[in-house]
């Protein structure tokens, strides 16, 4: 009898131990997927900016450093530092970042720098 009961404990115990962790490996999957979704809105709303305010002159007088989706990644740190710390870009008076386009950038540096 007692040994019963300790294999239904057992039992009990381990379905018990089944269910939090496919419990907890659903919540890690979506979480994981909300931050795929949060990064992706994120980089798009900071390309628009690289694209709208700064491409539209390093393409001309900084052809070797044209964002893209693909390699603005790469240079978060010095976008980072060039916009915001030492404030040299977007260079001249013509070419202004509004306040929501500041906030699109900084939230997307803010997420990468969490990341890394
Ligand atoms: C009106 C032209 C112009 C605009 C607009 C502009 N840039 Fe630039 N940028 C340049 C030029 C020219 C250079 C290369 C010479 C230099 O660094 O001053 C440069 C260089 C850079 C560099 C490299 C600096 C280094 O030496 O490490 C970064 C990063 C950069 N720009 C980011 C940006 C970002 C981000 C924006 C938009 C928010 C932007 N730039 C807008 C002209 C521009």
């Amino acid at each position: 009898m007692t040994f019963l009961c300790s294999i239904n404990l057992l039992n009990f115990r381990m379905k018990f131990i089944y269910i939090l962790s496919i419990n907890f490996l659903f919540m890690l999957n979506l979480s994981g997927q909300n931050q795929i979704k949060t990064e992706l809105l994120l980089e798009q709303s900071a390309l628009v900016v690289l694209e709208s305010k700064c491409n539209i002159c390093h393409k001309k007088r900084n052809p070797n450093l044209v964002f893209t989706k693909d390699n603005m990644e790469k240079y978060f740190r010095s976008i980072n530092i060039q916009v915001f710390v030492w404030e040299r870009m977007p260079q001249g008076n013509e070419i202004v970042l509004t306040e929501s386009d500041k906030k699109d950038l900084k939230a997307w540096i803010l997420f990468l720098k969490s990341k890394n």
